[in-house]
């Protein structure tokens, strides 16, 4: 075998393996042995240390992010009232404010080894300045970060006079993705109807699906339902993704009986928001105050592919948040009570494998062929570094070095760790 560009020494790997060598030429996977031969041009010693494939955010909010304040606070932190507060701000909207608050997100997110983010962009101005900006920074950021766009008609695609020609005006200026509001048109019919029109204009299109879907504490919002339906319907199977279905923690445990396995049957895929569920649902509870976050363990055992996403930092709906798909995690397993072992990995492979798998990320993941786009993490393996939100040590993208962080050396880890992890000063 001819030296590799780099070689990564003594890794553990989030399938368990440990004290692994990752070889990688020309961006890519090469090798993953232990005590691998030869020597690489470049070397780095990982200590033991968690490489993971690269964070993978599946649900995000690109052209809001950064704006919190912006025209003021929402002061309720209800979902209605950040909507509203995103309508006052609209009109005020420039191009180039919406991409430097975006460029500035993209730098903490590599920061974080982020490097893969589905963001959905307001097509309900018919202007589409922000899918214009968005598309500008897909481009910018292109050698670092894959910036998937979603068309989100924010205010209804049918409630909003030229919605659906917004939304397609806006695919054909390359916008990825077709997404959607059921919940949030007029009737349950303009939602049912709404979502069969979307999915008929991405099986034309031969484009991919990302409705926001029930984001209520309705237990009679059901239009996750239709989605499957429509799904199979359309022969879309693997191509649709249900966003939020926060509705499915109020529904009732027969109804649900009968719906996880419709949502399997589709392959429809859903994405909770852990961060954004736990704050914007049970708003007009008084005690006890539901958490709003959709079915996570029960959908992953009916063998739904489940993903979480980060969906707000800093904007109308959401004053926290720093790119840390970790702190993503951390919050899922919480509201999700998924403390088991299985359960807290479960949470991680939410903000990596599975969030790649929504994305259709081609290249993804740590076997031989794979793009050398990962990043070191400091803890041991997939429990640590949740519990510790670890630093990120290095980050890469097609094996070149993008950030680096200084290891932390009161990390907060186990006693029998390597001396380079302990309190020494
Ligand atoms: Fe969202």
């Amino acid at each position: 075998m001819p030296s590799p560009d780099l070689i990564l020494r003594h890794t553990n790997l989030p399938d368990g393996r440990t004290n692994q060598d990752v070889a990688v030429t020309d961006g890519r996977i090469i090798a993953v042995e232990s005590h691998l031969q030869g020597t690489g041009a470049q070397e780095v010693d990982c200590q033991g240390y968690l490489l993971s494939p690269h964070f993978v955010d599946p649900h995000f909010h690109m052209d809001a992010t950064l704006s919190y304040g912006l025209p003021r606070i929402n002061e309720s932190g209800t979902l209605l009232e950040g909507i509203a507060v995103w309508g006052e701000l609209k009109p005020t909207l420039k191009a180039d404010a919406i991409i430097e608050r975006a460029l500035t997100y993209c730098d903490w997110a590599v920061a974080k080894g982020l490097l893969a983010i589905r963001s959905h962009v307001d097509t309900s101005d018919p202007s589409l300045l922000a899918v214009n900006a968005l598309l500008e920074v897909k481009k910018k950021v292109a050698p670092y970060i894959d910036l998937q766009l979603v068309a989100f008609p924010q205010d209804g695609v049918l409630r909003t006079k030229g919605g659906i020609s917004n939304l397609e005006r806006a695919l054909d200026k390359g916008v990825d993705v077709v997404g959607g509001i059921p919940h949030f048109e007029r009737t349950m019919a303009d939602g049912a109807a709404s979502v069969k029109l979307l999915c008929e204009i991405a099986a034309e299109r031969g484009l991919l699906v990302d409705m926001h879907c029930d984001e209520s504490d309705d237990p009679l919002s059901r239009h996750i339902e239709t989605l499957a339906d429509e799904t199979q319907r359309l022969g879309l199977q693997g191509r649709v993704n249900g966003s939020h279905c926060t509705s499915m923690h109020s529904m009732d445990n027969y109804y649900v009986s009968k719906l996880l396995p419709l949502i399997a049957e589709s392959g429809v895929s859903v994405i909770a928001n852990p961060l954004i569920n736990i704050t914007l649902q049970g708003r007009h509870d008084t005690y006890p105050k539901r958490r709003g976050m959709t079915r996570v363990p029960e959908l992953m055992a009916a063998g739904v592919n489940v993903a979480f996403g980060h969906d707000c930092v800093m904007d109308p709906w959401y004053g926290m948040g720093s790119a840390d798909m970790l702190e993503v995690a951390h919050m899922g397993l919480h509201v999700a009570q998924m403390t088991s072992q299985k359960g807290i990995r479960d949470c991680f492979d939410a903000v990596t494998v599975n969030a790649a798998k929504v994305m259709h990320l081609k290249g993804y993941g740590l076997d031989v062929g794979c793009d050398a786009s990962f990043v070191l993490l400091q803890a041991r393996d997939k429990i640590e570094a949740i519990r510790l939100r670890a630093n990120r040590l290095k980050v890469w993208k097609k094996g070149v070095l993008l950030a680096e962080t200084p290891e932390v050396v009161a990390a907060l880890q186990l006693p029998n760790r390597p001396p380079a992890t302990r309190f020494m000063n």
